[in-house]
């Protein structure tokens, strides 16, 4: 990047007190210039937190949705209001679909968890029933709260994740839309049909090849990875549990870490030992598009009185969408 670039950003950003975030999977120059980074747990939280009330989100939309949600007077502006295509998965018309499927099976004590990657419209679908959101960072407690309804857990719109935290509890789960209606009907977490592109890439098989490379490797990877592989690997956490797991190895200990390529190649630049369990490059696309330079487009234009890419909901979907987030908060 270049320095005058950097210098015009940190110029507009001090001019309109502006907070700049970036989540781990932005590309280098982008998280440089970022006041923090962190997973999506920690940016909904410390974004919201912040006193600063205009908030740069460098991001996916659901993100920079959450701290609108969380804290509806700040002026939330995205760079790039990039697309996660899991969140794109369900839309608020899917999710109704979804619980008339359940209700003509004959299922009706229905508690929604959805994963934060999802729309504002369909978390204010949760929260109107009740249901709480989670992250990858809180999922296993936020499961075990959604347990503790002692109804039937929909879970949304990750059918890894929900796979994963079935295993983790011993239940028997099913995908909507996949199995049968026997197999829904018998099983105690029912997931929709929604996957991370990014995620699917790694395989059992890229595990067994690093296991037969290097003898004593350990393998950490993201709950966002399909069932067979996180059973598997040593380490499961979100992009920031993952970066404090292979932080705190030795630099002589061979990791192969199954997440987004930007975060793994920055997590420990001095030492040859850490992998990207793949043998393609698992980039989020649309996370990677955003630039320097289109951090400064947004903040020149703001400061000439153009506000772009600015994150507005409608208010009875922000409240209703609040009442699960913060749920999630409350418990996390
Ligand atoms: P984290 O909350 O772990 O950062 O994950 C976000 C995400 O989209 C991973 O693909
Ligand atoms: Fe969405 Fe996957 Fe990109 Fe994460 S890596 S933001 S889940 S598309």
């Amino acid at each position: 990047m270049q320095e005058r670039t950097k210098e015009k950003i940190q110029e507009l950003l001090e001019k309109h007190n502006a907070l700049l975030v970036a989540h781990f999977y932005q590309k280098d120059e982008v998280v440089e210039l970022a006041h923090f980074c962190g997973d999506s747990l920690e940016l909904a939280r410390k974004a919201s937190k912040d006193s600063r009330n205009l908030v740069v989100f460098c991001g996916v939309g659901f993100m920079g949705e959450s701290v609108k949600i969380l804290a509806p007077n700040k002026r939330v502006i995205m760079p790039k209001i990039a697309c996660c295509s899991m969140a794109r998965m369900i839309s608020s018309d899917y999710y109704d679909r979804s619980m008339e499927l359940l209700k003509s099976y004959g299922i009706e004590d229905i508690f929604p968890m959805t994963y934060i990657n999802s729309s504002a419209e369909v978390k204010a679908k949760v929260g109107a029933m009740g249901g709480v959101v989670c992250t990858s960072a809180n999922a296993k407690k936020i499961f075990e709260y959604a347990r503790s309804a002692n109804k039937r857990i929909f879970f949304l719109p990750d059918k890894c994740l929900g796979a994963n935290l079935a295993d983790m509890f011993n239940l028997k789960y099913s995908i909507l839309g996949m199995d049968s209606k026997e197999d829904i009907l018998q099983s105690d977490v029912i997931c929709y049909n929604g996957f991370c592109s990014v995620h699917q890439l790694f395989s059992v098989d890229d595990i067994d090849f690093y296991r037969q490379k290097y003898e004593d490797i350990l393998i950490a990877v993201h709950p966002e990875c399909k069932p067979e592989v996180v059973k598997k690997a040593d380490f499961v956490g979100s992009t920031s549990q993952i970066i404090a797991y292979v932080k705190g190895l030795p630099d002589s200990q061979a990791v192969a870490v199954g997440t987004e390529f930007n975060l793994v190649s920055r997590l420990r630049p001095q030492s040859n030992n850490t992998f990207v369990l793949s043998s393609t490059i698992p980039e989020c696309p649309t996370m990677n598009e955003t630039s320097p330079e289109d951090v400064l487009k947004l903040l020149e234009a703001y400061d000439q009185g153009r506000v772009h890419n600015e994150i507005l909901l409608d208010k009875e979907i922000a409240d209703m969408a609040k009442r699960a987030l913060d749920k999630m908060l409350e418990l996390s």
